[in-house]
């Protein structure tokens, strides 16, 4: 939700800034903003609509040379998509100029006391009051704007990120943070903030971390960490492990299908270093093995993309280590008051790791004594932080905003820890362990597979661009996999799309079923002719009957399900528990495909953000 870019150095600030907003425009797209920092005034451009506007505006309106600036991309909270609503917002005075992501829950109350202060306001975001709180916050603050902005942050309650520059003040840009994300990239001769790496990464791979309610000061040569009363902070400092081309397209014509492609690569990078003479050491996991023999219990708890990862994982957890787990949407986890103690673990799954909802569960979660693993694909970002422990996903950059390769690598993830979980708990044979690695190392291989023979599953797209719906049905871990093929469809081709676990339809969604309808079927690996297989190949059965048409995934030699096939769709052999590594794929490439047919923004689709940092 909106990105933030920071920078002060030598270079044109308004180039760094704006090539930072390309790179983090998928976090939000209403309106696009800079603020220069040149000649004892500040030069605003803003726009609403996509970055492609501003940069319109700026080609019409060049703003001066200059080493300091600011700019935002949003995603709108308070205030409608306009031009009046875009960031940054000035104080009345036109000297200091802001940019935020978050929601500042007191804005009505601070709104109300500068209207009766006689303040203009010239917009309905809760932003704009805190240009007009820094403003007079100043004199008291001797003109420091690091100071001022610790006094304003000291009134505001919710969460944000702010970054303010001064008319005034050449050469410094002022952030700070509470519950959203915000790093700095320290430079040589210039300094960078940014809602995320990706903004600054082609000119410094040496970032900063920084805590729950700090105040960073920037300057050319300088980096000032404090907490919102001045204390000097604590910081992290880290090298992010990829580089500027990572957040490149790659020559695919969007990040989606790029990403996409990458899977067999981001699978086998979230094993790598983590299986060693056939087992599992984690040697990053900060648990004891004594802290993990004494849970219980296990409660996941995630959103969207993420949370059908962890409905595959209980399959797997439950089946492997016997330990009960359950799996929950974090938004309403906290809200049920669920049943947890100590022995519970909570395992919140997140790519950003910024995600609001998964945030405040796992706080929740912690209170009550539990102890969180975090699952999350962004180094430094605030989900990891504050959990107990970490495994991070391999997955490199998710840049397009509806979610592929964390997904599977979230599923390989949680499998490595279930695997290890009952290695150190011992409820299962070594032998057992070793083979179960043994197919997951395999499963680099099947996705490019998979991702070798995606023609078929492009034709079919364009049989059914027309169609009004698109039904998905599952069993077992291939139910979640349903849930994943509708949710990608709405997303970004946003086509009516629904995911049933299949022995469901005959309790009511039957009834939707109509001639020509496409219903994707996801097929359990025959193995031994399971009841799972056959009672699928019946589930196959009753949607053709009603005339609806069957697009059938399943593996290689299995033949049993030709007859009942309007489509089939051929998968990589594999064990059941793994199937969704393989089986989400097509599903991937034909929403992509869908939403490409349409006409629609694939990586950017409308309303989205990547990284939802509001509840
Ligand atoms: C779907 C998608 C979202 C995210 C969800 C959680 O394609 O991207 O549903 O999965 O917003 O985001 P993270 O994993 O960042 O917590």
């Amino acid at each position: 939700m909106c990105g933030i870019v920071g920078y002060v150095g030598s270079k044109q600030a308004v180039d760094v800034v704006v090539d930072g907003l390309r790179r983090l425009e998928y976090r939000g797209y209403d309106s696009a903003g800079v603020a220069i920092v040149a000649d004892g005034a500040l030069a605003v451009r803003k726009k609403a609509g996509k970055l492609a506007n501003l940069r319109d505006v700026l080609d019409h309106d060049p703003t001066p040379a200059s080493g300091t600036g600011i700019g935002h991309t949003r995603w709108a909270t308070h205030g409608g998509p306009t031009d009046a609503n875009a960031h940054p917002h000035v104080s009345e005075d036109g000297k200091v100029a802001i940019i935020h992501n978050g929601i500042i829950e007191n804005f009505a109350e601070l709104r109300a006391e500068l209207l009766a202060a006689g303040v203009h306001l010239t917009s309905e975001t809760d932003t704009e009051v805190v240009a007009h709180l820094l403003a007079a916050a100043l004199p008291a603050a001797d003109g420091d704007l690091a100071e001022a902005m610790r006094r304003v942050c000291r009134r505001l309650a919710g969460a944000f990120t702010l970054v303010a520059a001064h008319a005034d003040m050449p050469g410094v840009v002022v952030g700070a943070r509470r519950n959203s994300p915000l790093v700095v990239g320290r430079g040589d001769g210039e300094n960078f903030l940014a809602s995320d790496v990706a903004a600054f990464i082609a000119h410094t791979r040496h970032a900063i971390e920084l805590g729950q309610d700090q105040v960073v000061e920037l300057r050319p040569d300088r980096i000032t960490v404090t907490d919102f009363h001045g204390a000097p902070a604590q910081v992290h400092e880290y090298e992010v492990t990829w580089d500027a081309a990572a957040a490149e397209k790659g020559g695919y014509d969007t990040f989606m299908l790029k990403e996409i492609h990458e899977q067999p690569k981001a699978v086998a990078d979230t094993l790598l270093g983590r299986i060693k003479h056939g087992r599992l050491t984690l040697d990053e996991l900060q648990f004891s093995e004594e802290e993990l023999r004494s849970v219980d219990k296990i409660i996941i708890t995630a959103c969207g993309t993420a949370f059908h990862a962890g409905l595959v994982a209980k399959y797997a957890i439950e089946h492997w280590t016997r330990v009960p787990c359950e799996v929950e949407l974090a938004s309403e986890f906290r809200y049920r008051d669920p049943i947890l103690d100590r022995h519970t673990l909570v395992i919140a799954i997140s790519q950003s790791g910024e995600t609001m909802d998964t945030l405040m569960a796992l706080r929740y979660a912690k209170e009550q004594g539990s102890r969180v693993l975090a699952i999350c694909n962004t180094q430094g970002s605030t989900i990891p932080r504050e959990s107990d422990a970490v495994l991070y996903t391999h997955a490199g950059p998710e840049v397009a905003v509806a979610s592929t390769k964390a997904f599977l690598t979230q599923i390989v993830a949680v499998y490595v820890f279930a695997l290890y979980f009952g290695q150190v708990r011992g409820n299962m044979y070594d032998e057992e362990i070793q083979h179960l690695i043994a197919q997951v190392a395999d499963m680099p291989q099947k996705v490019d597979l998979v991702l070798d023979t995606v023609e078929p599953i492009r034709a079919l797209a364009r049989t059914y661009a027309d169609a009004h719906s698109v039904l998905f049905i599952g069993r077992h871990v291939g139910y979640p996999v349903a849930l994943e093929g509708a949710l990608k469809l709405k997303e970004i081709a946003y086509m009516h799309a629904e995911g049933f676990a299949a022995g469901e339809l005959k309790h009511g969604p039957i009834a939707l079923l109509e001639e020509g309808l496409p219903v994707f079927v996801v097929v359990p690996p025959p193995a031994g002719r399971s009841v799972l297989h056959e009672k699928m190949v019946s589930n196959i059965q009753e949607v053709r009957a009603r005339g609806a048409h069957t697009i059938v995934l399943a593996e290689e030699d299995d033949d049993s399900v030709l007859d009942y096939a309007d489509h089939i769709i051929r998968i990589p052999a594999c064990s059941t528990l793994l199937q969704p590594l393989v089986a989400t794929v097509p599903l991937q490439v034909f929403a992509c495909e869908m939403a490409t047919l349409r006409g629609f923004d694939v990586d950017q689709p409308r309303n989205l953000a990547k990284s939802v940092t509001v509840e």
